[in-house]
């Protein structure tokens, strides 16, 4: 097979080591991909909302398959454009995709079909935000309806946190028309946990439970990132709670999506807060997290190609997943500064330092005449398999440890909470 992958992070590096392993797959191209990625696959400059150059690009080099990585693609309707085309794809069409294009849109959905999640509404008035905001108690959180690249969420301590945030998504159009609508919703108590579901729309396939590190600083400080970090199985979740998931929030969530119209095929990822009342919806994506995707596929023994196209043939009814034994773990290196301004072009010395059991993804890099230098704010995200947490901890943080460029930085208790309660 031909296969392309859309998009250039850790998600679409992880993804193109793990199809490379099947011996289905003879040639991978990537748009656009990344440095470490260009040792993989063929890279192409064919921008990732460019849908017309990259179906006629599918079309010239005969894809068999196209996985698409990112959200922004997939609720413009490359989906459904692929599939007008005759070509395959994974992944959700635009309208069900719209489960995360808009969050007033998946509240809603919620609602209907009895999903858990914050009590909320929806405003375009921002005189109405506002008469809310006094008629309740805060904590606030408010979410622009749109993609917001991860930073359409602010959390409200007090009133005038909330006003502000108001005057800035309605208003200021802080976040353009991503912000046309807002969402204000409760705010929840607990530990966060990342459930991925692979769905061809009527059976599902559910990864082990998956805990991501938005925030920048140690012990969850600071401003939010795309993810410092992520470990997995998620100790937080056990076998009781996952089958609650999967039957009280994730069932209910594909089947009301098929009554609505919008059958839903790819990756159906629910962002949960293990709240004190049970688990609760914070947001549904529509496609594989970032950097959970690392330690998720590094714990995936069945070929994952083979699951991409019993989707895509809605065969998934007597698929069997096969999933490792032990953690994962990804630990990522961000340029200096992240998730505010940072430089690029730093070189990049000491990725050649992994064993068999640890793999170095690349998020922002680029390959230059010199070697491999640096990008973007999230750089490389460093993963590794082990028996025990511990041990993989152990692994991953030696080989971060032998890899550095100019204002390198990451956390250092990506684990440590998932060891605490394993201790416990
Ligand atoms: N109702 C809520 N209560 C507490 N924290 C929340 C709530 N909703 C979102 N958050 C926090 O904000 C983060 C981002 O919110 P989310 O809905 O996942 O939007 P996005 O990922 O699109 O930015 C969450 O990971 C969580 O930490
Ligand atoms: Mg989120």
């Amino acid at each position: 097979m031909n296969v392309l992958v859309i998009g250039g992070g850790g998600r679409e590096h992880a993804i193109i080591w793990k199809i490379a392993q099947s011996p289905k797959v003879d040639k991978i191209y990537c748009a656009p991909g990344n440095g470490g990625i260009s040792k993989m696959a063929s890279c192409v400059d064919i921008g990732i909302t460019d849908i017309k150059g990259l179906i006629s690009f599918a079309r010239k080099k005969k894809i068999d398959l196209t996985i698409v990585g990112p959200e922004l693609p997939l609720t413009l309707g490359i989906v459904d454009k692929f599939q007008e085309n005759d070509l395959r794809i994974f992944g959700p069409t635009g309208k069900a995709a719209e489960l995360e294009g808009s969050k007033a849109f998946a509240k809603g959905l919620m609602e209907k079909y009895n999903i858990p999640t914050a009590a909320y509404e929806t405003f375009t008035d921002s005189d109405k935000a506002v008469a809310y905001v006094h008629a309740h108690e805060p904590p606030f959180v408010l979410k622009a309806d749109g993609l917001a690249a991860g930073k359409g969420v602010i959390i409200c301590q007090n009133r005038a946190q909330a006003f502000n945030g108001i005057e800035q998504i309605l208003k200021d159009k802080a976040f353009g028309e991503a912000g046309a609508k807002l969402v204000i919703e409760d705010f929840l108590q607990g530990e966060e946990v990342s459930i991925l579901a692979i769905t061809d729309g009527e059976d599902m396939v559910i990864l082990p439970p998956a805990q991501d590190h938005k925030a920048i600083f140690e012990g969850d400080e600071g401003p939010n990132t795309g993810g410092m970090g992520a470990y997995a199985p998620a100790p937080l979740a056990d076998e009781k709670l996952m089958k609650h998931v999967e039957h009280s929030l994730l069932r209910p969530m594909l089947d009301g999506l098929k009554a609505e119209g919008r059958p839903y095929k790819g990756v159906l990822y629910a962002g949960l807060m293990i709240t004190p009342a049970g688990p609760k919806v914070l947001e549904f994506n529509c496609r594989f997290g970032d950097p959970e995707t690392q330690p998720l596929l590094a714990l995936m023994e069945s070929d994952l190609i083979e699951l991409f196209e019993a989707v895509v043939d809605g065969n998934l009814s007597d698929y069997e997943l096969k999933i490792a034994k032990g953690y994962a773990i990804c630990v990522v290196m961000a340029s200096g500064g992240y998730p505010g301004a940072y430089e690029k072009g730093k070189a990049i010395i000491g990725l050649d330092c992994n064993d068999d059991d640890t793999m170095i993804f690349h998020a922002g890099t680029a390959a230059k005449a010199k070697g491999i230098v640096t990008s973007g704010g999230r750089v490389l995200g460093i993963t590794g398999t082990g028996k025990t947490l511990q041990q993989c901890m152990q692994k991953v943080y030696e080989t971060v440890s032998k890899i550095t460029f100019d204002g390198a930085y990451y956390r250092r208790d990506i684990g440590q909470k998932a060891l605490h309660r394993l201790r416990k």
